[in-house]
């Protein structure tokens, strides 16, 4: 069956396709699915491009979804024909994380879904939202339960809270849509003003071009009446850092989650406690906030915002279009 693999040193040159026995008839609690979408995430970048450095001949992508084909004995969550969805970390099944690494992450400690079917344990997935397509699924895994778990899991969002996202990429267009949703007010930056225009379509109510107004930590304060943001969706960084933290309410929340701008840098402490905030570092979720976020998903309709779609054999050229920082939403794979 078809696989993309990964040659060391890793670049977009080397990833090969190549084919790979077909894994078989699942065994005891095990699924066998049939992988037909994937989509594209930072952290896929970082493992294709060399910069998170894995083993020779990994198979990337982290997100996968696709249709059950044949169930192992004692397999009690999924029947035949089901529509299912990978999770980012399948040994975190529920309460607090235990996890630091990506050791047990698909597409970057073992081999993800780039390729036609995979038979793993059935905790590995869950099922997929109705009525949602392959494609649509596919990113669930990683881009929308972070979005989920920095409004919903850590900081309990509520109608009436206004919820501060930055750029357009996969993580914050579902947060943008999971706050909208919820009754929130959004306010979101972007580099481009057409994104900002689409955003406004998504429903966002006040929009900053983080490179025209490079003081918009104070363009925050002005639209919340100096107040701040209740919750902040960080992906910058060390660079966002500390505009976020202005633009944060006191006792807001702050969910650090990107690394767009660097992997280290200053932060200005004594801001963050004079201001009595919550800095909550996170890594997507677990398998139950998955489950619970899909149960949200079928409730409200949610549909994800796809910026385009490529082939699996077009993996290379999917990675340069999100590279280009172009898209606005998810790029996915058809496979
Ligand atoms: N902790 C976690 O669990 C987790 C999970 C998923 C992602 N992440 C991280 O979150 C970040 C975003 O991931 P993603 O998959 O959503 O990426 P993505 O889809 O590639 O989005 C990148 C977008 O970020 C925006 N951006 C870039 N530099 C920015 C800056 N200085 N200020 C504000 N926005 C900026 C740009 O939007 P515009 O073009 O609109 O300017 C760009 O298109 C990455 O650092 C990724 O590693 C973390």
């Amino acid at each position: 069956m078809k696989a993309i693999t990964l040659r060391r040193p890793g670049g977009l040159d080397h990833l090969e396709r190549t084919e790979i026995a077909d894994p078989g008839a699942p065994a005891p609690g095990e699924i066998r699915v049939r992988v037909h979408a994937s989509s594209l995430n930072f952290h896929d970048l970082g493992v294709v491009t060399g910069r998170l450095p894995t083993d020779d001949g990994r198979i990337p992508m982290s997100d996968g979804a696709g249709v059950v084909e044949a169930i192992g004995d004692g397999v009690t969550e999924f029947a035949v024909g089901d529509a299912v969805v990978s999770t980012f970390f399948p040994d975190w099944l529920d309460g607090g994380p235990t996890r630091a690494d990506f050791a047990t992450t698909p597409g970057d400690g073992v081999d993800g879904y780039a390729r036609e079917v995979v038979v793993r344990p059935q905790q590995w997935f869950t099922r997929a939202p109705l009525g949602y397509s392959h494609a649509e699924a596919a990113t669930l895994t990683t881009a929308a339960l972070t979005a989920w778990r920095a409004l919903v899991v850590d900081d309990a969002l509520k109608a009436g809270d206004t919820v501060l996202v930055q750029g357009t990429g996969g993580v914050s267009i579902f947060a943008l849509q999971f706050a909208k949703r919820m009754g929130a007010t959004v306010i979101a930056t972007s580099s481009s003003d057409e994104k900002l225009e689409k955003a406004r379509a998504l429903g966002a109510d006040h929009l900053i071009n983080y490179k025209r107004d490079t003081d918009w930590a104070s363009k925050v304060l002005d639209v919340t009446n100096g107040r701040g943001v209740d919750n902040v969706v960080e992906v910058g960084g060390p660079d966002t850092l500390g505009q976020s933290i202005r633009a944060c309410r006191i006792g807001g929340h702050i969910a650090l989650i990107g690394v767009l701008t660097g992997i280290a840098g200053q932060i200005p402490t004594a801001e963050l406690m004079r201001r009595h905030q919550k800095l909550q570092g996170l890594i997507v979720g677990s398998r139950r906030h998955q489950i619970d976020m899909i149960r949200a998903i079928d409730a409200n309709g949610i549909k994800p915002v796809i910026d385009s779609t490529y082939p699996l054999d077009g993996i290379a050229d999917a990675f340069r279009h999100q590279a280009s920082g172009k898209h606005f939403g998810k790029v996915c794979l058809s496979i």
